[in-house]
């Protein structure tokens, strides 16, 4: 079966301006694919937690050697990764906060990115194992950056799910949110717009 992944990253969850795109992406997708499942994971709603120290060394532990609690640890980012490997087209609302991506996508990032299990290092660089895939992404923010040296979250992630195998990576934009009511309107509307093409695509 065809497997869809929407992840909303907004503070605001599903009312967020990228999870409203997202989720009308979603929409128009499964019109083409009506039998899909889909699978909605918010990480406002539920965050993952910060990765921390105990939390890595849990990943890297061998795993007859973990005990009780980095089992737990791991065993949450194994279920993270295996939802992720599931997925066949993954779809992902990305605001602009501070000039970053939100710190629940890092956070999430921080948790399915394990060498051996999503990726490996190779001596031509990290090979990933997530291949295969199809990514659309809805960046939303209150300023314009497209083309400035202000634009650095588009690169983040594309590497980020390059490291993973994932190479077919789509960015809508909806810019200059905050600017006036007008410019709001139009770059909603066409973000729609191409948000429905690819879902068409
Ligand atoms: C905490 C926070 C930080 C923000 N930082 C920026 C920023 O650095 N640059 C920018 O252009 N807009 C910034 N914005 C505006 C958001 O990018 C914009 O409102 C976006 O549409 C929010 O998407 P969302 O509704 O899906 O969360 C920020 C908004 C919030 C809530």
């Amino acid at each position: 079966m065809t497997t869809l992944l929407q992840l909303n990253t907004s503070v605001f969850s599903e009312n967020g301006q990228s999870s409203q795109l997202a989720k009308e992406f979603v929409e128009n997708w499964q019109r083409q694919h009506t039998n899909a499942s889909i699978i909605v994971r918010d990480l406002a709603a539920n965050p993952v937690p910060h990765l921390n120290g105990e939390r890595f060394k849990a990943f890297l532990t061998p795993a007859e050697q973990r005990t009780s609690t980095q089992q737990e640890i791991t065993a949450y980012s194994d279920g993270l990764i295996d939802e992720l490997k599931q997925a066949d087209v993954i779809t992902i609302g990305l605001p602009l906060y501070n000039y970053g991506i939100p710190s629940s996508l890092q956070a999430y990032f921080d948790h399915v990115a394990r060498a051996g299990v999503t990726f490996k290092y190779t001596a031509n660089g990290p090979v990933g194992f997530l291949q295969g895939k199809r990514a659309v992404i809805f960046a939303t923010r209150g300023g314009k950056y497209i083309g400035s040296n202000n634009e650095s979250v588009t690169t983040q992630v594309r590497n980020f799910l390059k490291l993973l195998g994932i190479t077919d990576v789509e960015f809508v934009y909806a810019e200059g949110l905050s600017l006036d009511a007008t410019t709001r309107e139009q770059e909603l509307i066409h973000a729609r717009e191409v948000g429905a093409k690819l879902a068409a695509a």
